[in-house]
């Protein structure tokens, strides 16, 4: 069992399932390149796969996400989210608000689905999507930043659980971001408008100026305006609204860029 002195004793198989519960089969790799592409692979709904140290991780537009041995909580769930086709898209800001539910009241949400406390991401979210033949699956991939020192982390943006004075478990982690994933698929079959009500609540991304770095290399900058029901991010450029810093109600909506895909940076640090 992890104990609380050392959160980074190795993780074991049958606590971890324990905490998860009977909707998961839990699937532990001591070492392992990338848990989603192991999920991937095997694309059997209820299946967990967590690894311990994961070594080649994907990350969001194709970057990759690398955390030291034991101090990260690595892993991949298969859902079968039974949704219909247009509400994919709000898939992986459902994990977001997941992820900081059980994370805490601390935790905030970048647009899409980076979770950040005190502006610093403590967290990443990859969802891909698996066909089969007896339909679609997600594969919902997350890496939370548990027990890492600052200078183990990628960047200065990046921060840790630990670093934050918040519980670093583990195992006890996985059964809460697990039973949130279950709360948050149960919402987006009940009422998804919910869900994104809720996504937008713990937003940090809306009303601040930002720049969203575009998959084709452009730059867009200008204040984040809303995210709307397909899970887009809405800005209003800042070359429409001259005065966009200095008077946020002048923006006009009619004039704003939806962004579906995209990297964004927070201009101005939290007041
Ligand atoms: C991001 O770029 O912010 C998303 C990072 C997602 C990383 C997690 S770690 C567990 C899972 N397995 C992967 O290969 N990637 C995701």
């Amino acid at each position: 069992m992890e104990s609380a002195a050392d959160p980074r004793s190795p993780l074991e198989q049958s606590s971890l399932q324990a905490a998860a519960g009977p909707d998961w089969q839990v699937s532990l790799h001591a070492r392992a390149e990338s848990t989603n592409a192991l999920a991937v692979a095997s694309a059997r709904k209820g299946l967990v796969v967590v690894a311990d140290h994961q070594t080649a991780g994907r990350g969001r537009l194709d970057r990759v996400w690398e955390t030291p041995a034991g101090a990260a909580l690595t892993f991949s769930a298969v859902i079968d989210p039974q949704l219909e086709f247009q509400w994919w898209p709000v898939l992986p800001l459902m994990t977001g608000l997941a992820v900081a539910r059980a994370v805490g009241p601390q935790a905030a949400l970048k647009w899409p689905n980076d979770v950040l406390i005190a502006d610093h991401k403590i967290c990443g979210i990859l969802v891909e999507r698996v066909e089969t033949g007896a339909g679609a699956l997600a594969v919902i991939g997350i890496g939370l930043n548990v027990s890492q020192r600052r200078e183990e982390l990628p960047h200065e943006g990046a921060t840790s659980l630990a670093i934050a004075g918040l519980a670093t478990d583990r195992t006890a982690l996985l059964g809460a971001v697990l039973g949130q994933l279950r709360w948050g698929m149960g919402q987006m079959l009940a009422d998804p408008h919910g869900v994104l009500a809720g996504y937008r609540g713990r937003s940090c991304t809306i009303d601040r100026d930002v720049r969203v770095e575009l998959p084709g290399g452009s730059t867009l900058e200008g204040r984040a305006f809303d995210v709307d029901d397909h899970g887009r991010l809405v800005v209003v450029p800042a070359s429409s609204v001259p005065a966009v810093q200095a008077q946020p109600a002048a923006m006009d909506p009619r004039t704003a860029v939806v962004v579906s895909a995209g990297d964004v940076v927070h201009v101005r640090p939290l007041q």
